[in-house]
């Protein structure tokens, strides 16, 4: 991995951090993606002091504002001739249904459309630099959902956990869309599970599932146990040329029936698209 690059987002904490440890450790050049300066700064001190690679670059974006994310792909298609790596990470669980700056759903937007957005901005340089690889952190939690398109806001009966777990098949199906539409460029897409692990990602939960959370957390991964599978996606030889595809441990795995309706799948890329153009 010396002579690549890779972006990972929310790297500044849990499984985006560990990711970008174990990057940077094996010899790449890795930009962070973090929301927060002093956070993503802090990071990147403790990277370079335990894996003694310089090479470490910070974009900040908030990613409940689009302009932000738009902001960042442009710094970064201005500074990197090449890109090989993009590992679309960051992401919340919000308990109390909020808006972004654009008025879309808080989950949504940052957990969807954020990945939409930094991937789209950044295709073709992706493409430019083929072999190349994508890799969407997405979860279990998408098992039992599905895409509301009648109501993507979630205006109506709001919980964090229906509004996470839509975010995540988002992801699954934009996934499979975007290796679809990669097939015959050398760029490749997968999404994965990274299981339970113990990060800051449940904070916001409140009432009986903080006590759930309490309860579980002793059993969690760690996050170094939990960004394996990030990390193999990302740089392994094993995995080379495979796309669209969803992984547990390593495993290729069977995602939930509606994650492969291809109807479902285009419907979401046409929505996203429009979402982020109303959002410039
Ligand atoms: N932990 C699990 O059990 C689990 C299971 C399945 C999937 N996942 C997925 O794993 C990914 C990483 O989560 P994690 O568990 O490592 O949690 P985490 O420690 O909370 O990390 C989340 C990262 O995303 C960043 N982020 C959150 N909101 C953001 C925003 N508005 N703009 C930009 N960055 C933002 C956070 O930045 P701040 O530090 O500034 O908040 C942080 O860097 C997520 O996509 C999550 O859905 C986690």
């Amino acid at each position: 991995m010396n002579d690549k690059i890779c972006l990972v987002t929310g790297a500044n904490s849990g499984i985006g951090k560990a990711t970008a440890m174990a990057l940077a450790a094996g010899g790449s050049k890795v930009i962070m993606v973090c929301r927060n300066r002093e956070k993503g700064e802090a990071a990147r001190d403790e990277i370079v002091r335990d894996t003694r690679n310089e090479y470490l670059d910070r974009m900040i974006a908030d990613y409940s504002d689009l302009r932000q994310i738009r902001r960042g792909a442009a710094e970064v298609k201005a500074k990197c001739p090449r890109l090989h790596t993009l590992v679309n990470n960051a992401g919340a669980y919000n308990g109390k249904r909020t808006l972004t700056a654009d008025g879309y759903e808080s989950t949504f937007a940052v957990n969807h459309l954020g990945y939409f957005l930094l991937t789209v901005e950044l295709l073709d340089l992706l493409k430019s630099s083929a072999p190349a690889r994508i890799v969407n952190v997405a979860s279990e939690a998408h098992r039992n959902s599905h895409i509301n398109f009648d109501d993507l806001n979630l205006e109506n009966g709001y919980s964090g956990w229906k509004a996470y777990a839509q975010s995540k098949l988002a992801n699954v199906l934009f996934t499979y869309k975007l290796a679809s539409k990669l097939e015959g460029t050398g760029a490749t897409a997968n999404c994965m599970h990274p299981g339970f692990v113990g990060t800051n990602i449940f904070n916001s939960v409140k009432g009986i599932g903080r006590k759930i959370v309490r309860l579980i957390t002793p059993f969690m991964r760690t996050p170094e146990k939990g960004a394996d599978t990030v990390i193999w996606l990302a740089s392994s030889p094993e995995v080379e040329g495979i796309t669209g595809r969803y992984f547990i441990d390593r495993k290729d795995k069977p995602s939930n029936t509606e994650s492969y309706d291809v109807a479902i799948a285009s419907r979401l890329w046409d929505v996203s698209e429009q979402m982020i153009r109303a959002a410039s």
